[in-house]
């Protein structure tokens, strides 16, 4: 694979069509200043989710995993006034992090960060009657995204969109006999994504300045 070339196209397309704003760029650059991890979805990607909000025409969103609130202000900015977005993340100081950054890029009001696991999160909205959402995007720890993926469905409609980040692992996802627990929690869960009856699915591959990887998209029949 000439990885040179796909990053060159990532980021013609990207200047072309996913400019960050200074907000964006601050964002990233608070994350690498406070210590956290690089694993923000890229420009591009970050504008393939606000395409898709836009295309679903959501005014609620969930968020599984917001790390600085990257993807979150990308999302949060295709939402109309009244518009709302609710994301988990279990880490309180990636969730302090990414409240200044939310705040920063102006979209505070639609954005609401819940801290803790989504494993125990999710479960309590579905018993208080949340959602439904029209978009899902899960992006937090792997190994149990079969889980996530259950939790989500039970706070979608019909239409509902769900997007699951991760799943190709540069390939690895191949390898049955991986000892890897991130390898192993998207195997399951693309296996249990082919079997789910009820939505309609796809697995795109990513290819960019980040390593080879894949989103899931699944929309609820
Ligand atoms: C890949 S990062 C999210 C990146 C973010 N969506 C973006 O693109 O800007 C994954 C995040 O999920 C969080 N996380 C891990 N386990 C979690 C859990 N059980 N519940 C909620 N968040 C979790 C991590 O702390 C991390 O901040």
């Amino acid at each position: 694979m000439d990885t040179k070339l796909f990053e060159e196209v990532d980021r013609y397309i990207g200047d072309l069509l996913a400019p960050e704003d200074k907000a964006l760029t601050e964002s990233l650059q608070s994350m690498q200043e406070e210590g956290m991890p690089s694993i923000s979805v890229t420009a591009n990607q970050g504008k393939f989710l606000q395409v898709m909000a836009t295309l679903c025409r959501a005014s609620s969103i969930l968020e599984l995993g917001t790390l600085g609130g990257y993807s979150t202000i990308w999302m949060a900015r295709a939402l109309p006034e009244n518009g709302r977005l609710i994301t988990i993340e279990v880490d309180p100081h990636h969730a302090s992090v990414a409240a200044k950054n939310i705040a920063r890029a102006g979209v505070s009001g639609k954005v609401e960060i819940r801290v803790g696991s989504a494993f125990d999160i999710l479960p309590a909205m579905i018993d208080k009657g949340e959602g439904p959402f029209d978009l899902v995007f899960i992006d937090a720890d792997k190994p149990p995204y079969a889980e996530y993926f259950q939790f989500a469905l039970q706070l979608s409609r019909p239409g509902t969109l769900l997007i699951c980040d991760n799943v190709i692992r540069e390939g690895r996802v191949l390898d049955a006999g991986s000892t890897d627990d991130r390898v192993k929690g998207v195997r399951r869960f693309n296996k249990m994504l082919s079997e789910t009856p009820g939505v309609r699915a796809i697995i795109v591959p990513t290819v960019g300045v980040k390593e080879f990887d894949g989103m899931a998209l699944a929309v609820v029949l």
